[in-house]
């Protein structure tokens, strides 16, 4: 039978076998899979584990220096990366989902390239690949799909000639949790709601300018952090702010207000292939629309995504 002890125990003695005293190489996202990856891979070679984190500028609030103390608490040999200038620089002017999604590939590869170079005699690339990515080799949005299409044009970029080492691609996501929990994972990684690779670039829509995100940030923050207080961030799939485009009218004091629209999504899914808004309660809904309004500058209204998937989609970019 299956266990998350005994599949840490042979898998890391499979990996101590197949790295030797090679180098890897891995970027570490924040996310589940990527986190679990790496644990299992420093648990078979340690320090010879090189972990990037990049922060791409369309984080969450906060993300980057917390996911990355909690990376170091662990134990990982990571490196935060701040390329912020140098997404924004690529974003400058898009409003095509796509055209963000492609510029934000690339840059990430750029930088993981160039931080990948500076270590030396690295051998393999360490991935969190599980298996549905495996078997849904198909999926048109996603990060590998964005290296494909940058494949075509540049050339390989050199981490991407690297042997390839993917401890999690017989697994599905409740077993990479598991095992996650058996490497002492805490529960706010092994918990936490899916997040696109482009993060909050497609979650304003329209072109990404700093400002925005700081805007977007706070939203997406009290709307998070209400979730987790009222006990609701477990029951949803995913939750998250989008940043539309238009401002409408409101009224301050005695003073009109031309401002900023946010929309609140949240939905309920299994795998996230079909999904239901989900049914929030009101009076949650209303203490965090007051709250935004009142507490993030330039936003005077709030509006509730109830729209399901299909016809929708989980993201509105
Ligand atoms: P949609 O919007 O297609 O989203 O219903 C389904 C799930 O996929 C995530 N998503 C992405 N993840 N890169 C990613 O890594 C992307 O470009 C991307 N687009 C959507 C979305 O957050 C949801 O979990």
């Amino acid at each position: 039978d299956w266990t998350a002890a005994s599949f840490v125990e042979t898998t890391v003695a499979q990996l101590k076998q197949k790295l030797g005293n090679d180098k890897v190489v891995l970027g570490l996202s924040g996310g589940v899979d990527s986190s679990v990856a790496a644990m299992l891979i420093h648990r078979a070679i340690g320090q010879n584990l090189y972990c990037i984190f990049v922060d791409n500028g369309v984080l969450r609030k906060d993300e980057f220096s917390g996911v990355l103390e909690s990376y170091k608490t662990l134990g990982l040999n990571v490196k935060g990366v701040d390329s912020k200038e140098q997404f924004y620089t690529a974003l400058a002017g898009l409003t095509d989902p796509e055209a963000k999604r492609k510029a934000i590939g690339k840059t990430f590869i750029d930088v993981f390239d160039q931080e990948a170079h500076l270590v030396e005699d690295v051998a393999w690339l360490g991935q969190g690949t599980i298996y549905p990515d495996v078997i849904e080799s198909v999926s048109v949005k996603g990060p590998s799909a964005t290296i494909k299409s940058h494949h075509n044009v540049g050339g390989l970029p050199d981490f991407m000639k690297l042997k390839v080492v993917e401890p999690l691609n017989t697994l599905f996501k409740d077993e990479v949790r598991a095992v996650g929990r058996t490497l002492g994972l805490p529960e706010a990684i092994l918990g936490r709601h899916p997040f696109p690779g482009p993060g909050l670039a497609i979650r304003i829509l329209g072109d990404i300018t700093p400002e925005k995100v700081a805007i977007l940030q706070q939203v997406d923050a009290l709307f998070i952090d209400g979730l987790k207080r009222e006990g609701l961030y477990d029951k949803v799939w995913q939750a998250g702010a989008i940043l539309l485009p238009v401002q409408s009218v409101g009224v301050m004091g005695d003073e009109r207000t031309y401002e900023r629209v946010v929309a609140l999504r949240a939905v309920t899914s299994v795998d996230g292939m079909t999904a239901d808004w989900a049914h929030l309660p009101y009076e949650f809904l209303a203490d965090i629309s007051n709250e935004i309004i009142n507490r993030v500058k330039g936003v005077n209204r709030v509006v509730y995504d109830i729209s399901s998937k299909p016809p929708a989609t989980i993201e509105w970019e």
